[in-house]
């Protein structure tokens, strides 16, 4: 699959989206992150915002809802235009029945894992899933150091998708920047969010093309992308 670079509008100006979303043209998808002060201490943006600007891009939304009852809210960002809709496992009473719904309405289903959390009791469920997010720091606030840490995760998920033969996208979202994302492509992530590497760049669509080449770069270069 190949590498897919993700903004983070919660790096944008939230006055401005609609401008925002056109300076990274050329981005695969927009990461909006939904955040409701209770799953995370910050609040963000919720459906309304979303439809909006779902009405004012031609990018596919990406929401990460970081957000308690996601089974009761999910399906919702679906209905709001989000093409790929994330959930927290931490937070989901019922993963399986949440990610059939988000499917069945029509978007992508992906689920996200804190740092804390492992990948291991999830290995039965990855079938039902379009994408796995491993969170590179604790989620809640853009502009936070990478977490090396979590390096040995993203290459266990990467086993795990390859040993099944998944068409799992593996995503990585939490400091990712010209600095970590090679780090990232090397362990076996190939959608990359960047909030602040983005937006707090003078040139956000050029740091969207350099941090593609640089992730593309890294993947060829990858002993998990040749067994392909
Ligand atoms: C953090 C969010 C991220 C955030 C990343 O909880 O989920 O998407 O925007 O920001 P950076 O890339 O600046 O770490
Ligand atoms: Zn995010």
């Amino acid at each position: 699959m190949a590498v897919q670079i993700n903004p983070s509008i919660l790096s944008a100006d939230f006055a401005r989206l609609a401008d925002e979303a056109k300076a990274v043209e050329g981005a695969d998808w927009l990461h909006v992150d939904v955040m409701d002060n209770h799953f995370v201490p910050n609040l963000t943006l919720g459906v309304p915002v979303v439809e909006s600007v779902a009405r004012a891009t031609d990018t596919p939304l990406d929401c990460h809802l970081m957000i308690e009852a996601p089974d009761r809210w999910a399906p919702q960002y679906v209905e709001a235009g989000a093409s790929s809709v994330t959930f927290h496992v931490e937070a989901a009473a019922a993963p399986v029945r949440l990610a059939r719904e988000i499917r069945a309405k029509g978007a992508r289903a992906s689920m996200a894992l804190k740092p804390a959390t492992p990948i291991e009791p999830y290995e039965d469920l990855l079938p039902e899933l379009d994408m796995l997010l491993i969170m590179t720091v604790e989620p809640g606030f853009g502009g936070q150091a990478f977490l090396d840490i979590m390096l040995p995760k993203i290459r266990r998920t990467r086993e795990l998708i390859s040993k099944h033969g998944l068409e799992l996208w593996l995503q990585v979202d939490g400091g990712v920047s010209a600095s970590t994302i090679e780090r990232c492509a090397d362990a076996g992530a190939d959608v990359f969010v960047a909030g602040s590497a983005v937006y707090g760049a003078n040139d956000p669509a050029e740091a969207v093309r350099a941090l593609r080449t640089q992730a593309e770069t890294a993947t060829a270069q990858a002993s998990w992308a040749c067994d392909h």
